[in-house]
Parts: structure tokens; C-alpha cells; sequence
């Protein structure tokens, strides 16, 4: 066979902040108060969560640090496992992540790979793509769904889910 060369590729709306829609100022919002919430001593760097879900709750979550530094989570994952935990049958919609040291950063903080894993497992459970939203204070990017944030991502999950899918529902 011969080798071919194959581009991903992952469509991401650019825009400023002024261009966010009045609900998406409000989670933008909820996420920035998150942000001030983290438990960061060891970064300094810390990052808020605002986890939208498909009936307009909000849930929000910061990054928690320890000073046994792999024990610590990331405010994405924070949320996203207290909505799974409170709300397990309302799907997620949204999400807003957003970064803060000695203010907001201005340019948009893209999640870690384990909590784009989390998000796209989140997105295929509940069949509800999950809009991110990256906010920068100079500078938004959104992206319409997890799928394209994790390309190419490990597939015995998604077997097992429909599995899963076929005997639960
Ligand atoms: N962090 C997050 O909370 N979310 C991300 O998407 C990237 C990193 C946290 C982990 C750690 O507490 C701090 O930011 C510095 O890496």
C-alpha cells in the first residue's frame, strides 16, 4: 500500500469577547468567578470551568492542587465529574474554560489532553455534542464539539459505550 498523507483538520470560530451572546457572557461569567475560587498555591495558575447543561444549569469547578502534584485535578475535569455525579441524566452542552494569573490571560487556555479524553467521553454518553468555548480576554475560540479537540482518540472507549448504549437503553 501506498503512503498517503492525511490532514485533520479542526474547525475553530475566532472571535473577540464582545462578540459573545448575552447567555454566553453569563457562563463566561461563572467561569471567571470559578477561576478565582482555585486552590492553585503551587501554579499560581488558575483555571475556571462553567459546565453548561442541556436544561441551563450551571455547574462550575476550579483546579485543586496538592502538594503531592499528580493528585491535584483540573478545574475541567472538576466540573465536568460533579455534573456527572449530581446531574447524571441531564447532558452537558457547554463548556467554558477560562485562565487567570494576575488577571485573565488574554489569549484562550486550551484543555490537557486527559480532560479532552473526559470531555469526549462526556459527549458520546449522553449523544449531545458539547460546545467549548476558550475564553481569552483579548481573544475567544470555540469549538462546536470534543470530537475535533481529541482526533484520532482511543476506540475501545467508544465500543464499549455502545455496548453500554445497546443494553442501557
Ligand atoms: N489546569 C487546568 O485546570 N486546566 C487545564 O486545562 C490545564 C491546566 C491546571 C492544572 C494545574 O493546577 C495548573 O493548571 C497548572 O498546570
Amino acid at each position: 500500500m501506498a503512503k498517503e498523507e492525511y490532514a485533520i483538520h479542526i474547525p475553530i470560530q475566532q472571535y473577540h469577547p464582545n462578540e459573545l451572546t448575552d447567555i454566553e457572557r453569563i457562563w463566561v461569567d461563572e467561569a471567571i468567578a470559578a477561576a478565582k475560587k482555585a486552590y492553585a498555591p503551587y501554579s499560581r495558575f488558575q483555571v475556571g470551568a462553567a459546565v453548561v447543561l442541556a436544561d441551563g444549569q450551571i455547574v462550575t469547578g476550579s483546579n485543586q492542587e496538592n502538594a503531592a502534584y499528580p493528585s491535584g485535578l483540573c478545574a475541567e475535569r472538576v466540573a465536568l465529574f460533579y455534573a456527572g455525579a449530581r446531574y447524571p441524566d441531564i447532558p452537558v452542552k457547554a463548556i467554558v474554560i477560562v485562565a487567570c494569573r494576575d488577571g485573565i490571560i488574554q489569549k484562550p487556555t486550551a484543555p490537557c489532553g486527559a480532560c479532552r479524553q473526559v470531555m469526549l467521553e462526556t459527549e458520546r454518553r449522553y449523544r449531545h455534542q458539547i460546545q467549548i468555548i476558550l475564553y481569552g480576554s483579548d481573544t475567544v475560540y470555540e469549538i462546536a464539539s470534543a470530537e475535533s479537540l481529541l482526533p484520532l482518540a482511543f476506540d475501545a472507549d467508544l465500543r464499549s459505550n455502545e455496548q453500554f448504549f445497546a443494553i442501557n437503553n
